[in-house]
């Protein structure tokens, strides 16, 4: 995959595909930039950048991505047993800081993270550096970078051919609304609607953070062929569907990829406190 940006049909008024190309490469990883592939969308006044790694390009310069890696990352590697799962989740760190880097201008080695209740990474910021919000998911060969200024984003990507578990045995983690929606759709769109329902449920819990420690029967996501990626309804916090928008990634050769950010809360809307009488 070489460097482009992708140009789609923008989708009413509210979410927009954007050519945008940057004109200056990255000061700390040009070479790296040549294995990605970036994508910008607008979603109301919120810029989402998404980026595609191909872990198995990059693989051919693993040195560059071991470089900026810290001691902590690096002896993590080591507990994976396969030499394919070190790799990859060596590139995929290495890819992190030099996307994070791009964004916030710091060098990649020297950005630090910081670990959230569940395990959601963030940059620590105690230094004065912008305030970019990432995540990532991997999958086989691809790696999948979501990052927005200030709000809080989630991403999951799945590798269909990867997938060992039966969908009849995770299906029934979904809502019923979801379940149902499923078995209505022809034979054979249900596999694909299986990863889409998948990947825009744990963006979403990555985006606010808590993973799989929630429920995925607790909301309901948009999964049939053709329909718009959203969160239709959640029991987590029914607010919720108002201001965090799902984003289809479009990566095709057997990958899904979902991204979900947080909007803010519109201006003009105030919260009050009530008061049992
Ligand atoms: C986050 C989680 C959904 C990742 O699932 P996955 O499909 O195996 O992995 P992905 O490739 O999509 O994402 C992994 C990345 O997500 C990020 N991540 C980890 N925990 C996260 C969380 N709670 N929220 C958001 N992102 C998280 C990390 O960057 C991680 O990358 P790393 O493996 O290189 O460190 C899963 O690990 C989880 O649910 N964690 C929460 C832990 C928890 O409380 N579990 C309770 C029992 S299930």
């Amino acid at each position: 995959m070489s460097i482009s940006d992708r140009d789609s049909e923008p989708r009413g008024n509210e979410l927009m595909t954007l050519r945008s190309r940057k004109n200056h490469p990255t000061a700390f990883a040009p070479r790296f930039l040549s294995a990605c592939e970036r994508i910008h969308f607008k979603i109301e006044n919120v810029s989402l950048a998404i980026w595609l790694v191909d872990l198995r390009l990059c693989s051919a310069s693993i040195a560059s991505f071991l470089e900026p890696l810290s001691t902590d990352e690096l002896s993590r590697a080591e507990r994976f047993s396969a030499l394919r799962d070190r790799s990859r989740y060596l590139i995929s760190r290495g890819a992190l800081r030099m996307v994070l880097s791009d964004h916030t201008n710091v060098d990649p080695k020297h950005l630090k993270f910081v670990i959230g209740r569940h395990g959601k990474p963030s940059l620590d910021r105690t230094s004065s550096i912008p305030d970019v919000r990432f995540n990532l998911s991997h999958s086989a060969n691809m790696a999948v970078i979501a990052v927005a200024l200030g709000h809080e984003v989630g991403v999951d990507i799945e590798c269909i051919e990867g997938w060992r578990v039966g969908l009849s045995d995770v299906v029934q983690f979904f809502s019923r609304g979801e379940i149902a929606a499923l078995q209505s759709l022809p034979k054979v769109d249900q596999e694909l609607a299986f990863f889409t329902c998948w990947t825009r449920k744990e963006a979403y819990l990555k985006g606010r953070g808590e993973g799989l420690s929630l429920p995925l029967c607790d909301f309901d996501v948009s999964l049939a062929p053709g329909e718009a990626a959203a969160l239709l309804g959640s029991r987590i916090n029914p607010g919720d569907c108002d201001r965090w928008r799902l984003i289809e990634v479009p990566i095709g050769d057997g990958y899904v990829a979902n991204a979900a950010v947080q909007l803010p809360i519109p201006t003009g809307v105030r919260f009050r406190t009530l008061v049992p009488a």
